[in-house]
């Protein structure tokens, strides 16, 4: 029994050294390598993660028409195939094909950040901003049009003249015959009328909603829900006054304005500016209701 009592102190000695507390320096040092690991596996996944990507390509279906060259005067679509990357959008993918495949292709665009309105397009069966629809959210392969119920100019460009001359006849700017007292020389507005009128204010003229909207499909004539909302932003405004309020309620009012509205909301659904246009129009149809009360 006495010979084995020296050891048994040796093997309680040599444990406490292994379960020794790591001094503070150490600690530092073991996270510091822990954070450096880290960094490394993060870098290479995303490396990773690009070099897959690089090596991806998108299918486009371009729909193309071109009524002054011989020999491209039939409808058809041009297939074309883009190295993806990544936040690529349909309009960066179709100036990759311009610049890259064929130079005529021929599509609208300008600010390329969903302010411009110039390049709406049919993109998968729905109106769209090019600029504003990332590639990673399309199926393959993706198929791009020209905005239906337009005539189409070349390619991807449709002859907007009917829907400018649809906003033209809603009067689409500011005007008042009643000044405010005093020495203001600003009209100012209260924040609860900009607060009502601020989402009609966002329309960019795309014309999305228009190429949406089965009525204005049938009916040439009717108003469509743009140059509607836009008669709302003014109409609404609190600072034109009376007189100039009952002048746009009878342009919204004509046979071809609120009236033919079938609340189908495709309008609302394609505006890419997110305005609530189905709801705009059922109140401007509201205030023609209310204006054409008598009481006796
Ligand atoms: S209301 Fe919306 S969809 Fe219609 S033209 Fe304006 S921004 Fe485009
Ligand atoms: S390029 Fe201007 S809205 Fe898309």
């Amino acid at each position: 029994m006495s010979t084995q009592t020296p050891k048994q102190t040796d093997e309680s000695s040599e444990t406490d050294a292994e379960t020794e507390v790591p001094s503070k320096g150490d600690e530092r040092r073991d996270e510091k390598r822990r954070r450096a690991a880290e960094e490394r596996a993060r870098r290479q996944a995303e490396e990773a993660e690009k070099a897959a990507a690089d090596e991806e390509t998108v299918e486009l279906k371009v729909f193309r028409y071109d009524p002054e060259i011989e020999g491209k005067q039939e409808p058809r679509f041009d297939t074309f195939h883009v190295p993806f990357t990544k936040g690529m959008t349909v309009l960066d993918a179709l100036m990759y094909s311009r610049d890259t495949y064929d130079s005529s292709l021929t599509f609208r665009h300008s600010c390329r950040q969903a302010v411009c309105g110039s390049d709406a397009m049919f993109v998968n069966g729905g109106q769209k901003l090019a600029c504003k629809t990332q590639i990673s959210e399309l199926e393959e392969p993706i198929r791009v049009e020209p905005l239906p119920h337009a005539d189409v100019e070349k390619d991807l460009v449709v002859d907007l003249e009917h829907f400018y001359d649809q906003m033209e006849a809603v009067e689409p700017y500011f005007q008042t015959n009643e000044y405010p007292d005093g020495e203001l020389e600003e009209q100012r507005q209260t924040r609860e009328n900009r607060e009502k009128i601020k989402m009609s204010t966002r329309c960019i003229w795309c014309s999305a909603c228009m190429s949406s909207c089965n009525i204005a499909a049938g009916d040439n004539e009717y108003l469509g829900p743009a140059a509607i909302n836009k008669a709302y932003r003014f109409a609404m405004d609190d600072r034109e006054g009376e007189e100039i309020k009952q002048k746009r309620l009878e342009i919204i009012e004509q046979e071809h304005g609120v009236w033919r509205c079938q609340t189908q909301f495709s309008c609302t659904e394609v505006c890419p500016k997110d305005i609530p246009l189905t709801e705009h129009i059922q109140e401007l149809k509201r205030e023609a209701v209310k204006n054409n009360l008598k009481f006796w």
